[in-house]
């Protein structure tokens, strides 16, 4: 009786507490790993927009549309009167440009999903380093070149600061560029 109870314990017991311990720690492991750090993050968005075709085949500003990176925190995303400026006319037979039309119709911002993110206790500000000079692509990657975005770099701390310690060899196409500060009070205020 006790012989095969022990039997049972360690034949079927054991290895499948052992797979649920192990089952659960990888999914949460990959489940948060957009929160934790997001690099490679890709989400699909509500209208299949594509940087490629806007910002690299059409050559249309970035701040034509991210209208805060020059003088505010925020880069922000554009509301959709400001995709009306052309679709009001272009392409307004597709099926993507319909469900945008509507939205626009409606009064309903679209719901984008945020790719990047730092927490709140984190100050980012957009501003200080456009206008220092700092190319999006040394934060963002290739946009241009991309058809859904994604995050490319680390945002975590340890990220921010080696830049912030090392901008020369960072941002080898800015001469003149100062290191960022590594005060604690700078980034959390
Ligand atoms: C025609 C408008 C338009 C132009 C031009 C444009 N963007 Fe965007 N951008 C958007 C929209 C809309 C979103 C949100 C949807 C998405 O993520 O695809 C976005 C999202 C982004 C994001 C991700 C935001 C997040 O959620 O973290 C980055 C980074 C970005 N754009 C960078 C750029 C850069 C760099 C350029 C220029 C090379 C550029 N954009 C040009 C409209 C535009
Ligand atoms: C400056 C004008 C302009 C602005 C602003 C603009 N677009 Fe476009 N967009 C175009 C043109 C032109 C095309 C067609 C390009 C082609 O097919 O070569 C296009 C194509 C598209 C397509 C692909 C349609 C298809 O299926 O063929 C989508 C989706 C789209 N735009 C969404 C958006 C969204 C969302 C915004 C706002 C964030 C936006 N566009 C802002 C000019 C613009
Ligand atoms: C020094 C690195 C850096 C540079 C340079 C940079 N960004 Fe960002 N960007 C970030 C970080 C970090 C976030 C997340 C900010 C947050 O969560 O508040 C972000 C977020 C964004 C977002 C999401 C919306 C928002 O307002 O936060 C957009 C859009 C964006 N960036 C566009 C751009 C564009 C366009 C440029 C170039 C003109 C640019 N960024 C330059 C680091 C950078
Ligand atoms: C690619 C390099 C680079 C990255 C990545 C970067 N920074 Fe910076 N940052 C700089 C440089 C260079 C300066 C100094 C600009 C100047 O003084 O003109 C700066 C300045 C700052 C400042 C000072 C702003 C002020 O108001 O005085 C803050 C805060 C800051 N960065 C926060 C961050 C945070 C938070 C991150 C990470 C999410 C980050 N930075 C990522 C290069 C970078
Ligand atoms: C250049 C900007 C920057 C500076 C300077 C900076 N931090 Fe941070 N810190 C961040 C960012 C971004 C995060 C959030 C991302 C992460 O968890 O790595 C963070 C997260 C933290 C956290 C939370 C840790 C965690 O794992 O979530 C603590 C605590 C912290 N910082 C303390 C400090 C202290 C103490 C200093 C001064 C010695 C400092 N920071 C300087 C940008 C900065």
């Amino acid at each position: 009786m006790k012989k095969s109870y022990l039997d049972y314990v360690l034949r079927v017991r054991v290895p499948i507490t052992i797979f649920v311990i192990l089952a659960s720690f990888t999914l949460t492991y990959f489940a948060s790993r957009a929160e934790r750090d997001g690099v490679g993050y890709t989400p699909v968005q509500p209208i299949n927009f594509s940087h490629k075709l806007h910002a690299g085949q059409m050559k249309i500003d970035c701040q034509y549309c991210h209208t805060g990176v020059e003088k505010s925190r925020h880069a922000m995303v554009p509301a959709v009167s400001t995709c009306m400026n052309c679709h009001t006319i272009a392409r307004k037979d597709r099926p993507e440009i319909k469900k945008l039309t509507l939205y626009y119709e409606r009064g309903i911002a679209l719901p984008w999903k945020r790719v990047h993110r730092v927490p709140d206790f984190v100050y980012f500000n957009h501003s200080v380093h456009v206008d220092a000079g700092i190319d999006c692509s040394s934060c963002h990657g290739d946009v241009r070149n991309m058809d859904r975005i994604g995050q490319m770099n680390s945002f975590t701390m340890g990220a921010c600061l080696d830049c912030h310690r090392n901008a020369h060899e960072k941002l080898p196409y800015l001469k003149n560029i100062k290191n960022g500060p590594d005060d604690c009070w700078a980034c959390h205020r």
